[in-house]
């Protein structure tokens, strides 16, 4: 390459030496940035050169001078002088020509080609420099972004996280917030019955109030009523004391005349059991068994029916007297079988009694009354079931106050197979009737169990309710019970109540 060029430089040279000579015929060469141009000799003013000779002077494009003028004078002249020696130079000039434009332009084609490829290769390598730089930019713009994005995420997943907190922070907050409102409704309810208690309350106490204030002034008059009952008592008190001294000195007469007519009745009494030793009639039978354990211990061994004579009273009673049950001796006093009386009555009845001995009936409260206070009697409770099971219950001590006390009932030293709990009431329970409300409940139990009893409120038991014959599961408040037997559904289709001394 170096010694091509250092060729083309010596041909240019060469060329230009001759050019300037020569009239102006001009060959530009352009090589990188800058342009060369040859000035070729013309054939036809060509001078022969004395002493020709290639300079090694490189030539730039310069404007024209002034000097041509005079070297074409001078070759005009030169002309003139060798005309055949012209010829010649010029056939081997024009060869030179030829092989020197020959070659000139394998240079230049060399030249271009060479520039070409040059610029080419030029234009790949920045390409591909450029390509490089750009994918290295692009590769780092692409990590840049790559980071930028991952940045985002992590932002954006931290949005997230505390969206996703601060909505749960709602939605707790929400569900306390329900929560209290529930809460609140309800206390407002309470709050509200609350009040309507208090209002009721309110009212009631006003109704009471008005009522004490009424029984006051009731109870405030029947003292008046009662001072002044006094008062006249008093005064009868004290007339009556009067009385009382006049009639002590009557008293003395009175005595000796009692005297004088007992000494009579002694005589007469004599003279009576003369008459009856004399006569010697026949005994009368004593009517004076006070129960059917006397009458049992006199003899008597058949149940059936008997008169006795209460205690204190000439009264004979017909009593049912049950000879067989645990060794005998039993005074009926209740007796149900088949419903043919009917129990539910007043309390008139139920103090007297009614019934048949014979068949179903209530000896009476003053009669039991009576019987059980005149000594320490014992109760024996007998009931049978539809399906003919029997059971007993049993107090070992048992009696009813008098009327006075409403007939309050008494009755202790339970046992028996009619249930492991007694079913008679608490202790000192009066006896209550339809028309006669004394129990414990502010209902009137003889009126829904029906009959006549010792109701508590209203209690386990009533064995003078409503006789229902046909057998039902359904559970009647009103039918025979005796609770702690079979609970509330078994009724009881005969029942026996009787009383025997304690110590029999
Ligand atoms: C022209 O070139 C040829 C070969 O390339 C050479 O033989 C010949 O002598 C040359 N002519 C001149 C006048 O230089
Ligand atoms: C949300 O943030 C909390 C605390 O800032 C962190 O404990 C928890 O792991 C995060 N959860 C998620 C899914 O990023
Ligand atoms: C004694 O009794 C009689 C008749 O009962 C009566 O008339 C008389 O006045 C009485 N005597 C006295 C002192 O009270
Ligand atoms: C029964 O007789 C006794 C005395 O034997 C007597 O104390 C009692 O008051 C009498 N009772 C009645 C109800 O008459
Ligand atoms: C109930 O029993 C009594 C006594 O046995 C009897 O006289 C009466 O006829 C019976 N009544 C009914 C309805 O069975
Ligand atoms: C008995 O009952 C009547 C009303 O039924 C009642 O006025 C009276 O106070 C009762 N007697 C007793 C001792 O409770």
């Amino acid at each position: 390459m170096g010694r091509l060029l250092a060729l083309t430089f010596t041909y240019l040279a060469y060329m230009l030496a001759i050019a300037i000579a020569s009239e102006r015929q001009q060959h530009r060469v352009q090589h990188g940035p800058c342009s060369y141009t040859f000035i070729l000799p013309e054939v036809e003013h060509c001078h022969p050169l004395k002493d020709f000779q290639v300079t090694n002077i490189l030539q730039r494009d310069s404007p024209p001078e002034a000097e041509p003028d005079t070297s074409q004078t001078k070759e005009s002249k030169a002309q003139k002088e060798r005309p055949s020696w012209q010829e010649r130079k010029l056939q081997s000039l024009e060869s030179a020509m030829e092989n020197n434009t020959q070659w000139l332009q394998k240079l230049e084609n060399f030249i271009n080609e060479n520039v070409r490829s040059g610029v080419e290769e030029i234009k790949r390598t920045a390409v591909h420099t450029q390509t490089a730089a750009m994918l290295e930019m692009g590769t780092n713009l692409l990590s840049q972004s790559a980071e930028q994005t991952r940045k985002l995420t992590d932002v954006e997943t931290q949005v997230l996280n505390q969206t996703s907190r601060l909505e749960i922070q709602l939605l707790e907050y929400s569900l306390f917030t329900n929560r209290l409102e529930k809460h609140i409704l309800l206390q407002t309810q309470e709050i509200s019955r609350l009040s309507d208690k208090n209002s009721f309350l309110e009212q009631r106490l006003l109704t009471l109030e008005g009522r004490y204030g009424r029984e006051l002034k009731g109870l405030q008059s029947e003292k008046q009523q009662l001072q002044e009952l006094l008062e006249r008592q008093s005064q009868l008190v004290s007339q009556l004391q009067h009385e009382l001294g006049s009639s002590s000195l009557n008293s003395t007469l009175l005595q000796r005349q009692q005297a004088m007519l007992t000494d009579t009745v002694q005589q007469l009494l004599a003279v009576a059991n003369h008459c009856n030793e004399i006569s010697n009639m026949p005994k009368e039978e004593p009517l004076s068994f006070r129960d059917c354990a006397e009458i049992l211990r006199s003899g008597v061994k058949e149940s059936g029916i008997y008169s006795i004579r209460l205690h204190n009273s000439t009264q004979t009673v017909k009593v049912f007297c049950d000879m067989k049950t645990r060794g005998g001796g039993w005074t009926v006093i209740q007796h149900r079988r088949n419903g043919s009386v009917d129990f539910h009555r007043g309390w008139r009845d139920y103090k007297t009694g009614f019934g048949e001995s014979s068949g179903e009936h209530w000896l009476g409260n003053d009669i039991i009354h009576e019987l059980t206070s005149s000594q320490d009697y014992s109760l024996h409770v007998q009931l049978r079931d539809r399906e003919g099971n029997e059971a007993y219950s049993h107090y070992d001590h048992f009696y009813i106050d008098g009327e006075d006390k409403n007939y309050s009932l008494h009755a202790e030293g339970f046992s028996g197979t009619a249930g492991r709990t007694s079913s008679l009431s608490h202790a000192g329970s009066q006896f209550s009737t339809k028309d006669r409300d004394n129990d414990r409940c502010t209902c009137k139990c003889a009126q829904l169990a029906s009959g006549g009893w010792w109701f508590d409120a209203c209690g386990p038991s009533n064995l003078n309710g409503i006789y229902y014959p046909a057998s039902s599961s359904v559970v009647r408040y009103n039918s025979i019970k005796w609770y702690y037997w079979k609970g509330p559904n078994v009724i009881a289709t005969m029942t026996t109540m009787m009383v025997r001394p304690a110590n029999f």
